[in-house]
């Protein structure tokens, strides 16, 4: 069974394809690591995100540079989502998912382009969401508890601005796909949100001819 799980950032969808990973024993790919992974390595190599050329050279990072704490940052964050705009960045990371995304026996990914590109075949397909002033609360209480100390204004603003060129970018662009069940974890509590995944997922796959 394949899940794919997509959303804007900080919408719950990370915890959900985790926890739906458990729940359902399969293996989980968090895409959007794959996407920082690049933005870092660009920035390790003193190069610019916003070049095609820097963010291409930038794919062949070496695997250990996925256990990098330094990728939770904003600033990873941020760096990911201008590289990730690049149709060559995509076609270098595309393999990579759809080959985990059709192993034996399945696999839930997350990301912004999972149901859209990666695996349209997927057996469920969610899209999670939530208001901008939810994520951002969030993320500051995420920040906090890391003890780094964050302006809930500055989070906002940075949320936004990914979420204008995750969504509005040329190639894949962040969209619920078609036949995707909407979350909306505005409101609900991390198990709340996580139930209502899983309840969505078992009515997908048993609607299935
Ligand atoms: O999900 P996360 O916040 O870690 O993703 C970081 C950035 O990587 C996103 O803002 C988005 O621009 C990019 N991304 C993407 N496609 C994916 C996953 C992430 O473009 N499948």
């Amino acid at each position: 069974m394949i899940i794919a799980v997509d959303g804007p950032t900080a919408s719950g969808k990370g915890t959900i394809a985790k926890a739906l990973a458990a729940h359902f024993g399969l293996p989980h790919l968090d895409t959007g690591l794959l996407y920082r992974a690049v933005g870092r390595q660009v920035f390790l190599n003193s190069g610019n995100p916003d070049d095609a050329a820097d963010a291409l050279a930038a794919c062949t990072f070496d695997a250990a540079l996925l256990d990098d704490p330094e990728l939770r940052t904003e600033v990873s964050g941020g760096y990911a989502s201008r590289v990730s705009i690049h149709p060559a960045v995509r076609a270098a990371l595309f393999t990579r998912q759809q080959v985990f995304a059709n192993q034996p026996g399945g696999a839930v990914l997350d990301g912004r382009d999972i149901a859209t590109v990666i695996a349209p075949q997927a057996d469920a397909k969610l899209f999670i969401t939530a208001t901008v002033s939810a994520r951002a609360m969030r993320r500051w209480a995420e920040m906090k508890g890391l003890g780094v100390d964050v302006d809930r204004t500055e989070i906002e603003a940075d949320l936004e601005a990914r979420d204008t060129r995750d969504r509005n970018r040329a190639e894949a662009p962040l969209r619920q796909a078609d036949g995707a069940e909407l979350l909306d974890t505005s409101r609900l509590t991390k198990e709340m949100a996580v139930a209502t995944a899983i309840a969505l997922v078992e009515k997908q796959v048993t609607a299935k001819p």
